[in-house]
């Protein structure tokens, strides 16, 4: 598809718009951001308001510039002008380290980012690296296999024999030992069959729904996306083009005949 055809979708909806899909709670906040790679600007004046506890599902073309909000919100990319704020204090320039261990932001990688050869403990442990102790991880490690049994079954098993949907569990779940408050989330559905779609979906709304979590997410799979999300974007060419409620957006016509095969 060519940046032609998105064109019908119109121009930007304003700040105004966005804060009244946020809850009262705001969580986080960009304004005016304007970022990208080296001197390649990828992204244009976009701004993102999300409430605590809730959820916000970015769809659109391919290229559009959807993994790069993750990017920026997380501190991986050349950032030019604008601001990233949490709870209203600035993290535009904390770099990845001092979000995940500071803001309490974890990152969850489109890319598969288990390492085949180690156990499923010793991948969960490294969700902790960051942390100044090791048996802090370990404790944190112990807590989620709780949460998660089928993890735990296979805590001593190579993290390689795990089948996709497992290895996307542990992914989620190795995010969760640093008990971060924000979870940015690339395409979560991505290469699994559809049983396990919906097993990651359901770790995500219990994330959301029963521990607070806000989550940020990027979804090709634009129907599961919206259906979780309380909120949903459409970003093209690096540009915000309609923002709604994930049941308003799943009802809007372009969004159905562009994104839902509709
Ligand atoms: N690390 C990088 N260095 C340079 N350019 C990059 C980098 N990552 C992405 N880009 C470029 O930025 C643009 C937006 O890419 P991005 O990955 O954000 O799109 P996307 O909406 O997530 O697409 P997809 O649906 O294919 O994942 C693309 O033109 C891409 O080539
Ligand atoms: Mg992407």
């Amino acid at each position: 598809m060519s940046a032609d055809q998105y064109s019908v979708l119109g121009k930007a909806p304003d700040p105004e718009e966005l804060k009244k899909l946020s809850s009262d709670d705001v969580h986080l906040t960009i304004k005016g951001l304007s970022a990208g790679y080296g001197k390649m600007v990828i992204l244009h004046d976009f701004e993102l308001i999300v409430g605590k506890a809730q959820s916000l599902c970015l769809i659109g073309p391919n290229g559009a510039g959807k993994s790069t909000i993750l990017h920026s919100i997380y501190g991986f990319t050349n950032i030019t002008s604008g601001a990233i704020k949490m709870h209203g204090n600035d993290i535009t320039s904390l770099s990845p380290n001092e979000k995940l261990k500071n803001a309490g932001i974890a990152y969850i990688l489109q890319d598969a980012s288990i390492f085949p050869n180690m156990t499923v403990e010793e991948n969960m442990i490294m969700g902790g690296f960051l942390m100044d102790k090791s048996s802090h991880a370990r404790d944190q490690a112990e807590k989620v296999f709780k949460k998660y049994p089928s993890l735990n079954k296979r805590r001593n098993q190579k993290a390689g024999v795990l089948s996709g949907g497992e290895r996307r569990l542990l992914e989620i779940s190795r995010a969760l030992i640093m008990n971060p408050e924000i979870l940015l989330v690339d395409e979560p559905s991505i290469g699994l069959e559809p049983r396990f779609i919906t097993m990651v979906f359901e770790i995500l709304e219990d994330l959301q729904q029963n521990e607070g979590k806000t989550i940020i997410l990027v979804e090709q799979n634009a129907k599961k996306g919206l259906e979780f999300a309380d909120i949903g974007y459409v970003l093209v060419s690096g540009q915000l083009a309609i923002a709604g409620s994930g049941d308003e957006l799943l009802k809007n016509p372009e969004v159905g005949r562009l994104f839902l095969g509709g």
